[in-house]
């Protein structure tokens, strides 16, 4: 009763004509890099993949070098591990070294990898847009209905009444109880290249949208296959029936 389907959300990439709007996952990719980042990797995304939503080489280049984490490497010699800056070719390096530290940096919780965060949710970019806007206060009903999940449960790592105040209310959360603090607080938290004006619901849109570009980034190739197979398949279906009807022609 508490817990809300994702909102009616529309994308320039919904339908099958649906194409991505480039400047869209720009403004998404930076939203990304200057908020989410922080705590979420996007390990499956190489750097050189940004080509395709639209930077030239040296800004690809620049993106890579400039990134907040580096790139693990072993010296081949001594065997000593260290990092070195990013390459086109790397993918973007993990934010934490690994799960240990992730959760301490965390209050106990894992902030998940989000390359793949829209397949891996049910109508995953909506849910995206609307866990990012749909914060709000725990309803008083939820306390009397069911104090154990108004509270976070008591066998969750997370407990609040060990970690007091590190849950937030988020009825588009599968558990009501997320240990991500709302990330998007306030228009202007990022500077749009192109002009565009950054209030919560935009830059929630925008971050969307580019999260549904690393899980999919061959969507239109996809689309564009799909009406040719379709198109292909109605002119055979022509072509079926016509020999069926040449072969069967003298036998009435
Ligand atoms: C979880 C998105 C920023 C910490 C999540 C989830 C998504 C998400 C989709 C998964 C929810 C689920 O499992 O269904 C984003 C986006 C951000 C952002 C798009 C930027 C706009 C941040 C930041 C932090 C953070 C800045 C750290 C300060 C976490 C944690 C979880 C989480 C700890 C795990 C929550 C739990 O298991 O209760 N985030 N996030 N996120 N995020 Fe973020």
């Amino acid at each position: 009763a508490f817990h809300k389907k994702p909102k009616e959300v529309k994308f320039a990439h919904d339908g099958m004509f649906g194409k991505y709007d480039r400047a869209q996952l720009q403004r998404g990719f930076k939203v990304y890099k200057e908020v989410c980042a922080a705590c979420h990797s996007m390990n499956l995304v190489a750097f050189r993949n940004f080509a395709e939503i639209g930077y030239n080489e040296d800004e690809v280049k620049a993106i890579a070098k400039g990134w907040p984490t580096e790139t693990p490497s072993i010296d081949p010699e001594t065997g000593e591990a260290s990092s070195r800056p990013s390459i086109p070719a790397d993918k973007i390096p993990l934010v934490y070294p690994n799960e240990v530290a992730a959760r301490a940096a965390n209050n106990g919780a894992l902030p998940p990898d989000l390359s793949l965060i829209t397949k891996a949710r049910h109508d995953g970019p909506a849910y995206v847009y609307s866990l990012l806007t749909g914060y709000q206060k725990q309803p008083a009903e939820l306390k009397k209905k069911f104090p154990d999940v108004a509270a976070g449960s008591g066998s969750d790592p997370r407990d609040p009444k060990k970690a007091p105040g590190t849950l937030h209310y988020n009825p588009y959360f599968a558990n009501l109880n997320i240990a991500m603090a709302a990330p998007l607080t306030g228009e202007g938290q990022v500077t749009y290249d192109d002009g565009t004006k950054a209030t919560v619901d935009q830059m929630a849109r925008d971050v969307s949208s580019f999260l549904t570009w690393t899980a999919e980034p061959k969507m239109e190739n996809r689309k564009t296959a799909g009406w040719a197979a379709l198109i292909f398949l109605i002119i055979f279906t022509g072509l079926a029936f016509m020999s069926y009807k040449t072969i069967w022609a003298d036998k009435k």
